[in-house]
């Protein structure tokens, strides 16, 4: 596993890093198995995890704190989102400075932490980030409770708003090979020293035609998601069925190491269920996509 600094924050991250979110997080996929994937991540090198405090009906950050007990964390960056709350099977918004903190201090409760390695803003507007929201994030850093701070969205708008901001060490940002688009932002972003996440970097695996493939109960879900909630991705990422033919590299390893190309990048966050599909991923950490395949990727994305 190869390693890259989160911008300017001082801390060096996996570029690879794990998802605990989604299906992962839920009651229906066992506890065990998910456990299983956090302990193969950390013996794989990663030491990025992303969680939410919304993620997964809010199940996943303590699932993800129940996986991480015991081990040795000194390395990690544990990220994870404030600012939207699960209700039920919704999810509401509070971006309010009182309801950021308490809900940073219960993910730390939830994490088993002392310290959030990065909390992120999870899709907040722009007029949500105001001059209190930002001195409260900054409050929680002098207390010692967050190392690093981010936005995550998927609102170019935002982002670059939120390079402007001083106080912000990291953004999460929405980029995989569907999303070329992306690319101006991320190295403003980089220029800046923030540190920069790719969310989303397999495009929720609809490069390799998710909706196509299923075989457990997952993948049923996966796939609903992708057909009601994403179907721009459903419908481009079959553009770049290609990938899964290259000699060298599996279509999930190209489609990483497009991400992983931009140096700009700190980290490309995966999310699966199955230890294959993990162990596939973080052996694309140091793969090269060859110019020949890079071209190809340049003329779908036109
Ligand atoms: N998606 C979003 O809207 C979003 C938003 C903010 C942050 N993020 C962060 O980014 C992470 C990754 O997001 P994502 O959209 O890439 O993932 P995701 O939404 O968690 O979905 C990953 C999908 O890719 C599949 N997959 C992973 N590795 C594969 C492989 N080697 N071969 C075939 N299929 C594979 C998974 O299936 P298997 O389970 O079968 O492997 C799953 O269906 C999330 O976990 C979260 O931490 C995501």
């Amino acid at each position: 596993m190869l390693y890259r600094p989160l911008g300017q924050s001082g801390s060096s991250v996996s570029e690879i890093g794990l998802g605990a979110a989604s299906w992962w997080g839920k009651p229906q996929f066992p506890e065990a198995k998910a456990i299983g994937l956090v302990h193969a991540a950390l013996d794989g090198g990663v030491t990025f995890f992303d969680t939410g405090s919304s993620y997964s009906a809010g199940q996943a950050e303590p699932r993800l704190g129940r996986a991480l007990k015991g081990k040795d964390i000194s390395k990690l960056v544990v990220a994870t989102k404030a600012g939207t709350i699960a209700d039920g099977g919704k999810v509401g918004r509070d971006f309010s400075p009182a309801a950021v903190v308490a809900s940073a201090e219960r993910s730390l409760r939830n994490l088993g932490l002392s310290e959030l390695g990065l909390l992120q803003l999870h899709g907040p507007a722009i007029a949500e980030l105001t001059d209190e929201l930002r001195a409260a994030l900054s409050g929680l850093k002098a207390r010692g409770l967050v190392r690093a701070l981010g936005v995550n969205s998927f609102d170019p708008a935002v982002i670059e708003h939120a390079i402007g901001l001083p106080e912000l060490d990291a953004v999460m940002v929405d980029y995989n090979v569907l999303r070329p688009e992306r690319e101006p932002l991320i190295e403003r972003a980089a220029a800046a020293g923030k540190g920069v996440l790719a969310g989303m970097a397999m495009a929720m695996g609809h490069t390799g035609l998710k909706v196509a493939s299923l075989r457990g109960p997952q993948d049923l879900w996966y796939a609903a998601r992708g057909l009601i909630r994403h179907p721009r991705e459903v419908r481009e990422g079959a553009r770049f069925k290609f990938l899964n033919h290259l000699a060298g590299m599996t279509g999930p390893q190209a489609a990483l190491a497009y991400v992983l190309a931009s140096r700009d990048v700190s980290c490309a966050v995966i999310g699966t269920t199955r230890l294959a599909h993990l162990a596939e991923n973080l052996a694309a950490s140091g793969m090269e996509i060859p110019t020949e395949v890079m071209a190809r990727i340049r003329v779908q994305q036109r």
